[in-house]
């Protein structure tokens, strides 16, 4: 049976590339019939240090984030990771499944631990397998993301095949990545070669879920382009990864593909093109940011939101934990 499964890390600065990649699709593709459950995922945040008060705030902002980008409660299972014990106990199996020298390949790890992997927390090497653990104690066939995470969902394919293969069962799913829409790589507005990204020290370089209009218009205004104006079709962008970035940013918030957008701005100069990029980020941003500063001035209602989310996290993940801690013999109470 289909399930959706897909987490976000509240490590603060939600962006434009978590909406397009990932929000905006989550809300695109709930109430369909296929169950879907959106994570917190705050044990994966502390993989590097997060300030307890800051991580407090970020989770809460992050579901404040996810209902005013349109996902109901009612209608998707809302939580945060930490309050489903489950995840951190597969998690646990799957570090004895997966294998040192694959977790040493992630790029993100290379990425994050750098030069100095040595001092890097265990945690930040063993984070795919937590990863895997948060889809497959569902048993979730649907992962909804940005292309970063592609390596990252092929890590769980490969620990979910080789524990079924090492325990000679049928029981974990392989799961289907989707990677879908004009935008599932937003890039910084300052350099077209970078992903936009949270950590980025330049703030101009993101538009953050909780910028206001003003600043949501001046970011694109401020853009870096080059002076030639948008060519006439896609293939003419190939070469040009700031504008073809701002395009692909148009066709994701305006449900357009990019060469749909193309046919429409195509041979237009920046001065015409950005401030109608502007106006349709303005449009479709600012309501998400005011809902979200709205719905934080209630912080004891997002964590009864969370709460009902963890229990009903909790009765799929708790039978499915149980199956596997007996496909392992681990011996308990029928
Ligand atoms: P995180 O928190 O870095 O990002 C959350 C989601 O946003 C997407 N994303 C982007 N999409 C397009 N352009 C960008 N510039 C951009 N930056 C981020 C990400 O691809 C992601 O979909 N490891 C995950 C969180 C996670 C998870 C999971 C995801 C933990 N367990 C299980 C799916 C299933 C992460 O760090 O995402």
């Amino acid at each position: 049976t289909p399930r959706v499964f897909s987490g976000i890390q509240p490590s603060g600065n939600l962006h434009l590339g978590n909406y397009l990649g990932a929000l905006k699709r989550f809300a695109d593709s709930q109430g369909q019939g296929t169950p879907t459950l959106y994570c917190m995922v705050d044990m994966h945040a502390i993989t590097v240090w997060q300030n307890p008060a800051d991580l407090r705030h970020a989770t809460r902002e992050l579901c404040a984030g996810f209902i005013a980008a349109g996902l109901d409660p009612a209608k998707s299972i809302l939580f945060n990771q930490s309050q489903v014990a489950e995840h951190a106990q597969l998690a646990w199996i799957f570090n004895c499944v997966a294998r040192m020298g694959w977790m040493g390949r992630m790029t993100q790890w290379k990425d994050k631990a750098g030069k100095n992997a040595e001092n890097a927390s265990l945690g930040l090497l063993a984070y795919p397998a937590l990863m895997a653990a948060d889809i497959l104690v569902y048993h979730a066939t649907h992962v909804p993301v940005g292309e970063d995470q592609k390596q990252h969902l092929e890590l769980a394919r490969d620990i979910a095949a080789k524990f079924n293969h090492d325990y000679g069962v049928d029981f974990f799913p392989i799961t289907e990545p989707v990677i879908e829409g004009a935008a599932t790589r937003v890039m910084s507005l300052r350099d077209g070669s970078k992903k936009m990204s949270k950590s980025d020290a330049s703030d101009m370089s993101r538009i953050n879920m909780t910028d206001n209009a003003d600043l949501i218009a001046k970011k694109i205004r401020k853009a870096k382009t080059d002076p030639e104006p948008l060519p006439s079709d896609l293939d003419g962008l190939a070469e040009r990864p700031e504008a073809r970035n701002l395009v692909n940013i148009y066709a994701g918030l305006a449900d357009m593909s990019a060469a749909e957008v193309m046919a429409e701005m195509g041979g237009k100069s920046f001065s015409e093109f950005k401030p109608a990029l502007a106006e349709l980020a303005v449009t479709k941003l600012a309501p998400i940011s005011e809902e979200m500063s709205r719905l934080m001035q209630d912080p004891a209602e997002i964590d009864r939101i969370l709460g009902k989310g963890a229990d009903a996290a909790r009765q799929i993940a708790a039978p499915i934990l149980q199956k596997t801690f007996d496909i392992v013999g681990m011996v308990g109470a029928k």
